[in-house]
């Protein structure tokens, strides 16, 4: 399965979720999630976002981020279409330890 990390918090571009074929991305105030059980490995998510906040969860030390996309990929609406980034995206791009300073 493939799996959103710290990278969108606070940049949430959304150009991963017009690619999705299954619709398993979900969103919340200032980040996305995928559900890790609908997500079909398929990969065409990845490329796509500007943040390289898309990882696959063979990637090591991701089982933090496999269940945080599983936790509130049950909670929040399902996203299908892009909307505007947030607008500090490109500012917050890269910065590190996001989940700590910005997730709400
Ligand atoms: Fe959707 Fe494919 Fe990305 Fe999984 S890997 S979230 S199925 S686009
Ligand atoms: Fe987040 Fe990248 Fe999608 S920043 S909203 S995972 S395009």
């Amino acid at each position: 399965t493939y799996i959103v990390t710290d990278n969108c918090i606070a940049c949430k571009y959304t150009d991963c979720v017009e690619v999705c074929p299954v619709d398993c991305f979900y969103e919340g105030v200032n980040t996305l999630v995928i559900h890790p059980d609908e997500c079909i490995d398929c990969g065409v998510c990845e490329p796509e976002c500007p943040a390289d906040a898309i990882r696959p969860d063979t990637e090591p030390d991701m089982e933090e981020w496999v269940a945080f996309n599983r936790k509130y990929a049950e909670i929040w609406p399902v996203i299908t279409e892009k909307r505007d980034a947030l607008p500090e995206a490109a500012e917050r791009d890269g910065e590190t330890g996001k989940l700590a300073k910005y997730f709400s």
